[in-house]
This record gives C-alpha cells, structure tokens and sequence, in this order.
C-alpha cells in the first residue's frame, strides 16, 4: 500500500553488497518496498550505451564539434549481443535484489530464489515528443514480475501516485535505474508489499527512451504452492497484524483459481491485454479467455 510519499527513496547497490553499509540500506530499502513500492537503485555498475543515426567516425580535417556525432556505440557488430549482455547483466543485477529485498523484511536471503522464472523481457521504448498533457502510457500497475527495472533518459515523464492521489514525478537520476514492485511480488507477499499506480507523461519537444526489464516469475508456479508459500512468509514478515489482515484476499489475477499456474496467468493477462495479436497467434485462447473476462 502506497503512503503519501513525497518523494522515491534511493538504495545504493554498493551500499547494500558493503557489510559495513549493508544494514543502513536495508532499512532504505525496507521503507521502499512496504511503503513506497518504488525506488532508484543506483551504483549498479550497468554500462550505457549511446545509439543514433548511422555517421561516420571523424576525421581531422573536420570541425572539433563535428565531434559530436559519430557510430553508435556497439560494443560489437550485432546488437543481439548487445541486448543480451544488457538482459544477462540485469538478471544479475536482480537476482542480487531480491535477495537484499528478502532480507530488508527479515526473511532468509534466499526466499524469493525459488520464485525467479527463467525469461525476464526487455523493450526499448520511445516517446515522440506530443501535445503538452498528452498520455505516454496511462496509469497502471505492472502486471508481470517480480519486480520492473526501469533505465530511463533525462528527459523525464514517469510518474508514481501516491495514497493521497498526488502524482510524484520520478525525475531522472543519471546512472540509477528505477525499480518498482510488480504484482506478481505483491501476490508472493500477500499484497504486504504492493505495486503501485504510475504513468508516464509523453515529452513535448523532446523524444524519451525508456528501457524496461520485467523480471520473469516462474512459469510453472501453482496456485495452491503460492498460496502456502505466501502464508509462509507473510507470517515472518515483520509488519502489524492490521496490514496482514489487509493483505488476505488481494484482488489479483495472477493468484485467481481460474488459471492452472502463474503461466496461464501471464499468457492470459498478454492475450486480453493486445487482442488482435492474441486473436491471431492464439484464437482458441483468445476465445476462451475473453468469454472469462465478460462472464
Ligand atoms: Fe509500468
């Protein structure tokens, strides 16, 4: 559940992997995940790439500013080896997360391990410049994940609601990635640790870029193990019995009966969510799954 936060907190990476640091910035992360549900993970030690038009390299007998432009930054031929040492460091990246988040809530460090599915997915998205106010994505809660590891460009937009219906601006921090909790994390948390409502604002004179990456929960995780599970740790975890009891019976799609696992679920929440894809590649499903959701 979201408070009236004002502001998105910053964990350290290098602060959390520091045993000196580590205990101060759990607690960082701990008001993050119960009462915010996002963050900006900095010191990650994440290259960026740069990309543009194709040019040419410069040359001496060309202006100093001409500089400027020049190749992107391929660290070699083929941007499918860019993409997947971007996915492959990122998965990393989280993996290590969830294991400082399990600990924040003083549960083992390995509690969420099991829970991590095999395909995390990335996109590489741009906002052209719009009238001003206009919609980049509306407001919404991640529906796929455990957690959304967002690297996003200065040029600003996303924004986060808070429980007093303020919409904070989450502007840019160079180097951080901004990490929100996805609902498939509040189903494994009984809703203790909720995602929350945000939205992004499209540019009004210059493009953004944003990269997400949607740390994949296991496909083939049922509902009847996540539900034990889930009592399990929300029993340890340290919070009210007025917010556990809060937490029992969190409306969500992905612990509903109707599916046979979480992959279902996912597969369904795809087909509803873009239906002519879903009519075309999957007309059985999309049948199905659409006479469901009029029912
Ligand atoms: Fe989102």
């Amino acid at each position: 559940m979201s408070t009236a936060f004002s502001s998105i907190p910053i964990v350290d990476l290098s602060r959390l992997q520091d045993p000196k640091t580590k205990s101060d910035e759990l607690a960082v992360l701990r008001n993050a995940v119960f009462n915010i549900g996002f963050l900006y993970l900095t010191k990650t030690g994440l290259e960026q790439f740069d990309f543009g038009t194709e040019c040419k390299d410069w040359s001496e007998d060309e202006p100093f500013w001409q500089r400027i432009e020049g190749p992107s930054q391929y660290p070699n031929d083929s941007i499918k080896d860019l993409v997947q040492r971007y996915t492959s460091g990122m998965s990393e990246i989280g993996r290590q997360f969830v294991r400082f988040v399990a600990e924040c809530l003083s549960l083992p460090a390995d509690t969420f391990d099991t829970f991590l599915g095999e395909m995390s997915r990335m996109k590489l998205v741009k906002y052209p410049p719009a009238a001003p106010g206009s919609q980049g994505v509306g407001a919404h809660k991640d529906g796929i994940g455990l957690f959304t590891f967002l690297a996003q460009d200065s040029v600003g937009g996303l924004q986060v609601l808070n429980k007093a219906g303020d919409w904070i601006e989450a502007t840019p921090i160079e180097g951080s990635i901004v990490v929100n909790v996805a609902q498939g994390f509040e189903a494994i948390t009984g809703g203790v640790c909720s995602g929350t409502t945000h939205r992004v604002v499209a540019p009004t004179s210059t493009t953004r870029y944003s990269i997400p990456f949607f740390q994949a929960v296991r496909l083939n995780l049922e509902l009847e193990e996540l539900k034990r599970s889930t009592v399990a740790i929300v029993a340890k975890i340290p919070v009210s019995d007025d917010k556990k009891k809060r937490a029992v019976d969190v409306p969500s799609e992905l612990i509903s009966p109707l599916y046979a696992c979480f992959g279902e679920a996912q597969l369904r929440n795809r087909i509803i969510s873009h239906p002519e894809v879903g009519q075309k590649w999957y007309p059985d499903l999309y049948e199905k799954y659409s006479k469901m959701a009029m029912a």
